[in-house]
């Protein structure tokens, strides 16, 4: 869908169908509408003033006008002035958005963000909601239609967003930011056998190549050479070769290393030897949103060219049985040095990440921020949250604000030294899994922090990854977790 902003709210759309908003209580139009009045036609205005509509959040009304210019307009509620918020903005767009979409309607024109600016006693000033309506209409209409032959149901090809000059701005950084969302859920919910190590290595040098992101891509031997032998090791059982992808965008900044982002990028999770139940194996493609994620977030810090130095990083496999496979007992070397016994190799997103964390202490960097759907445990946990560990309350906060800017649900889990107590080995300096049954996201969590020696947040992303049915601003499939909130740290870390 083509997202198209004018500036004049007088100027005529040639749309069937208008979408605004009213607050709790408020039987006016924003001032801001004022000169739209003529279009809506009387009946719109007389409607509202009849006290019909309340203006709940979550309330809707679709009129038919007759005397305006729209053959349809859809009104929302707001809920109270005071109680608005940018992420109840963003899942009424996208809410607006899929209901659009499912109206057979080539094109429909948006007055949400002007509902709300203007309008006094609000807690959101202007840019914040031009960019959030922005990002959650384009959030919303995201559809991925995959491998499907028929041909594609009518959706809205052009949403017309009214934006005031001053905030065309804002509105374009919220474009921004849900393309690069759009991009990672393209490539999570593409099928395993479209989407192997070396397609998703593809993918992300084809989008560094269009943004002007350096890249490099490392091939098997490459690999070896860099001694990462936990991936090799995951990656023995599959056909497919793995790949390690370095993203590079801005130059080194005097006094202060780069940020680093870190994904897990296992393009199928069959499990390995310690095989998976069949139930829901085929959801297993979307292990690699970790690094789907790293790939969308420089897609938008090249995008927003921001100031700064940023690193982008995934390791690339298919986690499989295959004859040559890891068996578990089996003892693998890290690029660390540090051995490890590969008790469950069902296990596997934290050995990647080891070598991948391990390889970004070479970049010196002021911080690293990995993120990986590394555990069952945490979908129980927090069921469609992040969980987030580490080891620097400083930029815990850091990454806390940025999720709590984007909407993006997150929350941390302690990190007790106790939790690492099972990984002792008996034959190497670590095992992969503790053996016990409690506490499996942070025992996985204190697994990747041997491999760290500088300030450090790990994501799960395990729950907040996938969604099994549309609401708001996020459609069943991909949920392109973890890439909003990547970019708003991004944002704020050279500043
Ligand atoms: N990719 C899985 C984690 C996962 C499970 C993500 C369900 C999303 C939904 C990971 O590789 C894994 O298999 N983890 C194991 C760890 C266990 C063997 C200690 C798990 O969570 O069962
Ligand atoms: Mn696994
Ligand atoms: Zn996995």
């Amino acid at each position: 869908m083509k997202l198209r902003l004018v500036a004049r709210v007088e100027a005529r759309v040639p749309a069937p169908v208008a979408v605004l908003a009213v607050f709790e209580g408020s039987r006016t139009l924003s001032p801001v509408l004022e000169p739209l009045q003529a279009q809506l036609g009387d009946s719109v205005a007389a409607f509202l003033k009849s006290g019909a509509f309340k203006g709940e959040s979550g309330e809707v009304r679709e009129l038919t006008p007759g005397d305006g210019k729209f053959e349809r307009v859809l009104i929302f509620g707001l809920g109270k002035k005071d109680k608005l918020t940018a992420d109840a903005l963003r899942k009424l767009a996208g809410n607006a958005q899929r209901r659009m979409d499912g109206a057979k309607i080539p094109k429909y024109a948006s007055y949400l963000g002007a509902s709300v600016d203007g309008v006094k006693g609000v807690g959101l000033d202007a840019a914040t909601v031009y960019e959030t309506i922005a990002e959650g209409m384009l959030l919303g209409g995201y559809q991925y239609r995959g491998y499907k032959t028929d041909k594609a149901p009518q959706r809205v090809d052009e949403a017309v967003l009214f934006v005031p000059r001053a905030h065309a701005d804002a509105a374009k950084r919220g474009q921004i930011i849900a393309e690069g969302t759009l991009y990672a859920r393209d490539l999570i919910n593409s099928p395993a056998n479209y989407m192997t190590p070396s397609d998703l290595a593809d993918a992300a040098a084809r989008m560094a190549r269009n943004h002007g992101v350096k890249v490099t891509v490392w091939n098997r031997q490459r690999i070896e050479r860099e001694r990462m032998h936990l991936l090799l090791g995951v990656s023995r059982g599959s056909v497919e070769e793995p790949r390690f992808v370095v993203m590079e965008y801005g130059k080194p900044v005097k006094g202060k290393g780069p940020l680093v982002f870190v994904g897990k990028g296992i393009t199928f999770d069959s499990g390995g030897i310690s095989i998976k139940p069949a139930a829901n194996m085929e959801q297993m493609k979307y292990d690699m949103s970790g690094a789907a994620a790293v790939v969308g977030a420089m897609m938008n810090v090249a995008r927003l060219q921001l100031k700064g130095h940023f690193v982008g990083l995934f390791a690339a496999s298919e986690n499989m049985p295959g004859g040559k496979a890891t068996k578990p007992g089996d003892v693998h070397n890290s690029r660390d040095g540090k051995t490890v016994e590969i008790i469950n190799t069902d296990a596997e997103g934290r050995l990647i990440l080891a070598d991948a964390l391990s390889y970004a202490k070479e970049f010196k960097p002021s911080a690293v921020v990995d993120n990986a759907t590394l555990t069952g445990a945490c979908v129980i946990a927090l069921g469609h949250a992040i969980g987030a560990m580490g080891n620097d309350a400083a930029l815990m906060d850091r990454v806390r604000a940025a999720a709590e800017y984007s909407g993006e649900r997150l929350w941390e889990l302690p990190m007790w030294d106790e939790y690492a107590d099972g990984l002792k080995s008996a034959v190497a300096d670590l095992r992969n899994v503790t053996g016990g049954r409690g506490a499996g996201t942070i025992s996985a969590a204190k697994f990747l922090e041997k491999f760290t020696d500088y300030p450090w947040v790990h994501l799960d992303i395990a729950g907040a990854a996938w969604e099994d049915k549309d609401s708001g601003y996020r459609p069943r499939g991909a949920a392109g977790a973890a890439v909003r909130v990547f970019t708003k740290l991004a944002d704020g870390w050279f500043r």
